[in-house]
């Protein structure tokens, strides 16, 4: 017997079959509530329980710490329903008409733009549209059926190519792979559009985007889009890394700002060394953006990197700078045995 499933504060409901986590049976019934690994990894998908009983499984404890836990929140990808279930689920809103495709796509191009980053350009196929929102990510389909997900970099007007930067972690198979194997003319497999990040473009507030390390891909498409519709809100770009060949396309972001009407770029190092001879911002990410806009109640502020910096910016731009908790929105990478995004 499926248990129905109510969310709060939007009134949305559908119901989930016993083996069925809370977010494919919302998937499933056309609701897309906010998610990133699919894996009890990031955190992005958590929502509070307000009634009824839930199986958890294993999540880890990065994305569900044990204050969320005593405060009655779970994972709504990792979480299975026991009995009918309240929810509160904020940022939902109804799929759209992507689909969601499995396709094959050509490496065209892999330049190393840092010690640490490849930039791969991947030809799409001709004959079958793929089509994405600014934000999204894709999985890479590996021989031994392992996934691995890097956001899409360019924005969805240039159809015909993805582009994704890939980070190297040490004793990451996948991104090994990349660095020392992958070579012009392979064919990759991936799945996707997935994930629900993006611009929310029927708001008319001003825009504050945090990037970690490669969390810039997506916020690159975000940009790249803005500029192709011609968005005037303002934005303000922060991107945070340990030091100047961290920020692989500096001379991008900094040209963003006499293409854009009301753009700003900050650049933020946290282990500069002497070498990089900076004379910049210096710090956590999220810290200079409270340092400069300490009064966030009429922002929108997207931020994409790995979960501590997430959660910390979620955290501290909400209690000390009054950003509204619905108004910020997280895209977290996790870096698991293997790294993904
Ligand atoms: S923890 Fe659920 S989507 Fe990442």
């Amino acid at each position: 017997m499926p248990f129905q499933i109510s969310l709060e504060p939007g009134g949305q409901r559908f119901s989930a079959a016993e083996d069925q986590t809370i977010l494919e049976a919302a998937l499933a019934a056309g609701l897309v509530l906010p998610y990133g690994c699919r894996d009890g990894a990031c955190g992005a998908c958590k929502g509070k329980l307000i009634s009824g009983e839930v199986d958890l499984g294993t999540v880890s404890a990065g994305a569900l710490s044990d204050a969320d836990r005593a405060a009655g929140m779970t994972l709504f990808c990792r979480a299975h329903a026991r009995s009918d279930l309240v929810l509160e689920a904020r940022n939902v809103s109804r799929a759209g008409a992507i689909p969601v495709k499995k396709l094959p796509c050509r490496v065209q191009r892999l330049t190393r733009a840092a010690p640490d980053v490849m930039v791969i350009e991947a030809k799409l196929p001709a004959s079958e549209a793929f089509r994405f929102h600014a934000g999204q990510y894709v999985d890479f389909l590996l021989a031994d059926g392992r996934r691995r997900s890097f956001s899409i970099a360019n924005a969805p007007h240039q159809g015909d190519h993805m582009e994704l930067h890939v980070r190297l972690v040490p004793g990451g198979q996948f991104t090994e792979h990349v660095f020392s194997g992958l070579k012009e003319r392979d064919i990759l497999r991936f799945e996707g559009p997935l994930g629900s990040f993006g611009l929310h473009e029927d708001s008319a507030r001003p825009i504050v985007l945090i990037a970690g390390g490669t969390g810039f891909a997506p916020i690159k498409s975000i940009i790249e889009h803005a500029l192709h519709v011609g968005l005037t809100r303002p934005i303000t770009l922060y991107w945070g890394a340990r030091n100047r060949a961290g920020l692989y396309m500096d001379g991008l972001a900094r040209s963003w700002e006499s293409a854009l009407p009301d753009f700003r770029y900050i650049p933020v190092l946290s282990e500069a060394d002497p070498a990089d001879d900076w004379h910049g911002r210096s710090g956590l990410v999220h810290h200079a953006v409270i340092e400069d806009l300490p009064e966030l109640s009429a922002y929108e502020v997207y931020a994409c990197g790995a979960p501590a910096m997430i959660d910390a910016a979620r955290r501290d731009l909400i209690e000390r700078c009054g950003l509204g908790a619905d108004d910020f929105f997280a895209d977290a990478f996790t870096f698991a045995s293997d790294p993904a995004r």
